[in-house]
């Protein structure tokens, strides 16, 4: 038994897509959640740049005492996520494209990657690609520019419609059957999405799995928390609270988000 809270960091707002799987998995589970909103987009930065911000985000979850760390950011996991087991006890938790069941479930033989350009360039990503599609053709596209629209709350907006189509199309010409969402901020695009592709092409996510992974590692290592009453959730941004709110309105009430200048 431990009831020390989990710690959940990403760029912005995208993390809580991973942060509901978690929560939906283990409504016990204290978390503390922060959304570097203010330094989005990661995908843009070097990796230098990307390391030194997961950092900082990690101290400030471990001055929380938190007993374990999701990096709920793809990028932050394929460019630091080995920085971060290297210098700190705590375990830690990733996210990075789902292209291996992708690869084993798709009939046409192409999958297609949307993902940042910190991922899509990072080595953890070309091993993925090679340990486990090697057989089949990816086609990868950096969404560049739908982190900020998410991140202004702009999901059912023209701009990221025509954005989304624009980096979709090629994936469709080379024909497509499994589309990755690489980015956890992409999760919150599927209702956009699902209008836009043809019914025969499923879109990978893969939140649950790291609900999943967080629970089997917190029970290896007997970091459980089994009070019976529901896990307080803290959130904190380094913006203003409102686009999060936003993206948290579908959260029950034990949830408090602040302002953090971090
Ligand atoms: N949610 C982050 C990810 O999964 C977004 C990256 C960014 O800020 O560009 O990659």
């Amino acid at each position: 038994m431990n009831v020390k809270p989990i710690g959940i960091f990403d760029s912005g707002v995208g993390g809580t897509s991973i942060w509901k799987e978690i929560h939906a998995l283990m409504p016990h589970e204290d978390t503390i959640y922060l959304a570097d909103s203010k330094n989005a987009p990661y995908g843009q930065k070097t990796r230098e740049e990307i390391i030194k911000l997961s950092v900082k985000n990690t101290e400030l979850l471990l001055v929380r005492r938190c007993k374990l760390i999701v990096v709920a950011c793809n990028t932050a996991t394929t460019n630091a996520i080995s920085h971060l087991r290297e210098k700190y006890d705590v375990p830690f938790i990733g996210i990075e494209p789902a292209i291996k069941p992708a690869a084993l479930n798709s009939g046409t033989g192409t999958v297609g990657v949307l993902a940042t350009k910190g991922t899509l360039s990072s080595s953890l990503f070309l091993k993925t690609s090679k340990d486990h599609a090697s057989e089949i053709r990816i086609v990868e596209r950096e969404g560049v520019g739908l982190v900020p629209l998410i991140e202004a709350g702009k999901i059912n907006s023209t701009e990221t419609r025509l954005l989304l189509i624009r980096y979709i199309t090629p994936m469709l010409e080379a024909n497509m059957d499994h589309i990755v969402l690489g980015c956890t901020h992409y999760p919150y695009l599927i209702p956009v999405l699902r209008e836009i592709l043809p019914p025969h092409v499923n879109i990978i996510d893969c939140g649950a799995a790291v609900a999943k992974q967080t629970l089997a590692v917190l029970k290896k290592f007997n970091l459980q928390n089994l009070k019976k009453s529901p896990g307080n959730a803290q959130f904190y941004t380094n913006t203003d609270i409102e686009v999060l709110t936003l993206f948290l309105e579908d959260v029950d009430n034990t949830k408090q988000i602040s302002y953090l200048n971090f």
